[in-house]
């Protein structure tokens, strides 16, 4: 199938409160200050990301793309303080747009070919917290899958699912969509169980784990609110060198079978970046 030559990310994890958007987010304006020319879109209907960027917000949007009614130029918004634009999420606009797509076959492609003439280099999509319809139309028209993935015991069940469900995805929708990385989340260093999470991810997918962790930090909880990027996450994505538009060796084999879950006892974190000194 023909993919779209532009870098196009699904910032996506059916699980809920991993930091999708806060990384979805700060990619986008990272990205944007290093030079490209770069459109958010927000397809979760509980609009976090469009909250973050543009307070609140009533105007057109996603949905009104996903549906036909507007092509994507159109309702594209400005956001100066990130010099990006984006496509804003209206939570019950977006429920109906989902319902719509749902309940018409073929027509998650809707947004593949509404970003098609989009004038941007990089298009990112903050996925909603699930593995429906609108997770499947950011599938369809990304060119990889960046995971976020919090270090807690809970995440690995998570990722298997999540890999597991990609497999039939790709299977269903005739994609390739590799998984660009896996970002180890809300990181404290000082939890072994967390060392021991981000071990068994690189068990598990050794290619796509990046050499740095978004850590657990208080400040970030706290700064958490519109129209404020994250400075420490924003400072990890600078120092990432792991974010690639292809994956060594392409995607998984399917049906994905992870090696092992269980992580080595010992094995150190070293290669894991955080901004406390290992202990
Ligand atoms: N690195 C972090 N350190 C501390 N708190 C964090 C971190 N990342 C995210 N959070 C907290 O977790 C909450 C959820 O973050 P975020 O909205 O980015 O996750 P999400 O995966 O997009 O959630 P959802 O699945 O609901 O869309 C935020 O309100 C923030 O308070
Ligand atoms: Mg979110």
């Amino acid at each position: 199938m023909k993919r779209d030559a532009r870098l196009t990310i699904a910032v996506a994890n059916q699980k809920g409160g991993v930091g999708k958007t806060n990384v979805a987010g700060n990619l986008a304006a990272e990205l944007a200050a290093a030079g490209r020319n770069v459109v958010l879109i927000d397809l979760d209907p509980q609009a976090t990301a469009t909250t973050w960027a543009l307070g609140r917000y009533s105007g057109r949007g996603t949905a009104d793309v996903l549906l036909g009614d507007a092509t994507a130029e159109e309702v594209l918004v400005d956001v100066p303080a990130f010099r990006i634009r984006m496509l804003g999420s209206v939570p019950e606009a977006m429920r109906i747009a989902e319902r719509t797509i749902a309940a018409n076959v073929g027509s998650e492609r809707a947004l593949s070919r509404a970003i098609r003439d989009l004038s941007a280099d990089t298009v990112i999509f903050d996925c909603p917290p699930s593995m429906g319809v609108l997770t499947a139309a950011a599938f369809v028209a990304a060119t990889g899958i960046l995971v976020p993935v919090a270090a807690a015991p809970e995440a690995l069940d998570g990722l298997v699912q999540l890999l597991s469900n990609l497999c039939r995805l790709r299977v269903a929708l005739d994609l390739e969509l590799p998984v660009l990385a896996i970002v180890p989340t809300r990181f404290d260093i000082r939890l072994r169980i967390a060392r021991e999470v981000v071990d068994a991810v690189r068990a598990l997918e050794p290619e796509a784990l990046t050499d740095f962790s978004i850590r657990e930090s208080v400040a970030l909880r706290e700064l958490f609110r519109p129209s404020r990027p994250d400075p420490h996450l924003s400072a990890r994505f600078n120092r990432s060198r792991r974010l690639r538009t292809s994956r060594r060796g392409g995607s998984p084999p399917c049906p994905h079978r992870p090696r092992s879950l269980k992580p080595p006892p010992s094995a150190p974190c070293q290669r894991h970046w955080t901004s406390s000194p290992a202990p």
